[in-house]
C-alpha cells in the first residue's frame, strides 16, 4: 500500500527542522526532490567499495565499477521504457537537450563546409542528410517550455538560419490544439514539454507525434516534470528523443539523461569531444565509439549514475501508478485550499485532471519573493520567480509566481501547512480580517 508517512521514514532530510525549529514542510520538488537513504546509500557504498574509473582500467575495482554503472543505464531504460543502448548519461536534461541541439547544429556545420570541409570530418554522410538545418527549416517549440528546452532551439535556430516557432497556450495555460496548424512541412523538430512547470499541465503527446510524423519532423521531449510523478514509457509515446535529470527523480544532482531511438543515436555527431568516447586518434584525426559511448566524454559520473539507478529502483518499487495517483489528490487538495483562500489566484488548470501536483499562484497586491519569505518563516518551502520559464509567465500576464510542488512524500499535512501558510500571508500583509487556521508548527 502507498503511504506517504512510510515513505517519508525513508528521507532524512524530511525529519529537520528549520527557521527556530519549525518542522519542515518542503514543496519544492519541482525544482528538486529530496533523496531517500537507499539513494545515499548506493553512492556511499560505491565510494566506500567499488570507486573507479569505468571503461579503461584493467583491475578488478574498474570492472565492478564498469559493471555498476552499466547495469544503472538498463535500470533507467528500463523505467522509462527504452532499450539500454538508447540511454546517454548526461550532466543534467539541459545537457541531454543541448546535447541533440548541437547535434543538429554540427550536422548542419558539416554540411555547409561541403563534403572536403573541415567541418564535415567528424560527420557522416547520412549525419549531414538527416540532421543538416537550413533556412527556410523550422523548428516547433511551445510557450509552455522552460528555458532548458527553449534556448537551445533559439540558438540552434540562430546559427542555422531555420525559423523558430511556438504553439501558443490557451487561458488556464495548456498548449493550444488550434495553433498546432504551426507544425506544417517546414517543420523539422517539434521539441515540447511532457508537462509545464509552472501549471503542472500535462501535454496530449500522442497527437503532437502524430501530427510530427505526417510532416517528417523530430519529436524530442522534455520529461523532466513528469519522470518522478507518472508512468512515462518513451517507447510508446513514439518520441525521438528525449531528456530528464536524476535529481527531480529522488536521485543525485549531477546526472541526467538523453533518450534517443537507437538508429538516430547511431548517426547523431558528437556533442562534446575527447577522451572516453573516440576509437582511433592520430595527430590529423579521430573516429568514434558508437553510441551511448560516444556521447559520453571524458571522466564519467559513476557515483551520481549508481545513485540515479538506486531512485529509478525506488520509485519502481513504489509503483508509478500509485505514485501518480497520490500526487493528483495532492494536486487537488491544493487547488481546493488555493480556492478557499481570498484574492489568491491559480495559474494554469484549475482541476486536477491531466495535470501534475505543480501549482503556481499569485496573492494579490503581494510580491511573490514575499510570499515566499512569509511561508518559510512557517517552515513552508515553495519556488518563487520566473521558474526558469518566462514566456509562459508573460502569457499568464504575470512577471513572476509562487509555485508549490509536490513528490511522493508529500503529504494531506504538508497541504494543510501551505494553505495555513497562505492564510497567514495575507494577514501579515494586512489583507485579511478573519483568523486563519494556524500553521504546523507555529507556536
Ligand atoms: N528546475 C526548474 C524548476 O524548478 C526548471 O522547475
Amino acid at each position: 500500500m502507498f503511504d506517504p508517512d512510510t515513505i517519508r521514514a525513508d528521507f532524512p532530510l524530511l525529519g529537520r527542522t528549520v527557521r527556530d525549529g519549525k518542522p519542515l514542510v518542503y514543496l519544492d520538488s519541482g525544482a528538486t526532490a529530496q533523496k531517500p537513504q537507499q539513494v545515499i546509500d548506493a553512492e556511499l557504498a560505491f565510494y566506500v567499495q567499488s570507486n573507479a574509473a569505468v571503461h579503461r582500467g584493467a583491475h578488478q575495482l574498474a570492472e565492478e565499477a564498469t559493471e555498476a554503472y552499466e547495469l544503472a543505464r538498463a535500470a533507467v531504460a528500463d523505467f522509462v521504457g527504452a532499450a539500454e543502448d538508447e540511454i546517454v548519461w548526461t550532466k543534467n536534461a539541459t545537457e541531454a537537450l543541448n546535447l541533440v541541439a548541437h547535434g543538429f547544429l554540427n550536422a548542419s556545420l558539416a554540411a555547409g563546409a561541403g563534403a572536403d570541409g573541415p567541418a564535415a570530418d567528424a560527420v557522416s554522410a547520412a549525419a549531414r542528410d538527416r540532421y543538416a538545418l537550413r533556412p527556410g527549416d523550422e523548428i516547433v517549440v511551445s510557450e509552455a517550455e522552460h528555458h532548458a528546452n527553449l534556448v537551445p532551439w533559439q540558438q540552434l535556430a540562430a546559427k542555422t538560419g531555420a525559423t523558430l516557432r511556438w504553439i501558443g497556450l490557451t487561458e488556464e495555460g495548456r498548449l493550444d490544439p488550434e495553433t498546432y496548424s504551426v507544425i506544417g512541412p517546414r517543420t523539422r523538430i517539434l521539441a515540447i514539454t511532457h508537462a509545464s512547470n509552472v501549471t503542472g499541465a500535462i501535454t496530449d503527446v500522442a497527437q503532437l507525434v502524430r501530427r510530427a510524423r505526417d510532416v517528417g519532423a523530430y519529436v524530442v521531449l522534455d520529461a523532466c516534470q513528469t519522470a518522478a510523478h507518472m508512468p512515462v514509457d518513451l517507447h510508446a509515446l513514439g518520441v525521438d528523443f528525449a531528456a530528464f535529470s536524476a535529481h527531480k527523480m529522488v536521485g543525485p544532482t549531477g546526472v541526467g539523461a538523453l533518450f534517443g531511438r537507437r538508429e538516430l543515436l547511431e548517426d547523431l555527431p558528437p556533442f562534446l569531444t575527447g577522451g572516453s568516447m573516440v576509437e582511433v586518434v592520430t595527430m590529423e584525426s579521430t573516429s568514434f565509439m558508437p553510441p551511448p559511448q560516444r556521447f559520453e566524454a571524458g571522466t564519467q559520473m559513476v557515483a551520481q549514475v549508481i545513485g540515479f539507478r538506486a531512485a529509478v529502483e525506488y520509485l519502481g518499487a513504489l509503483g508509478m501508478d500509485q505514485v501518480a495517483a497520490h500526487e493528483a489528490e495532492m494536486a487537488q487538495l491544493m487547488i481546493d485550499g488555493i480556492a478557499g483562500v481570498p484574492g489568491v489566484r491559480l495559474l494554469g488548470p484549475q482541476d486536477s485532471a491531466d495535470r501534475l501536483a505543480v501549482v503556481a499562484f499569485e496573492v494579490e497586491s503581494v510580491h511573490p519573493h514575499d510570499v515566499g519569505q512569509v511561508l518559510d518563516s512557517l517552515g513552508v518551502a515553495v519556488r518563487v520567480g520566473h521558474h526558469c520559464a518566462q514566456p509562459i509567465h508573460r502569457r499568464l500576464g504575470v512577471h513572476a509566481s509562487a509555485r508549490a510542488s509536490a513528490g511522493v512524500y508529500t503529504t494531506a499535512g504538508d497541504v494543510e501547512a501551505f494553505i495555513a501558510g497562505l492564510h497567514e500571508v495575507r494577514r501579515f500583509f494586512g489583507l485579511a480580517e478573519s483568523a486563519a487556521p494556524a500553521a504546523r508548527g507555529d507556536a
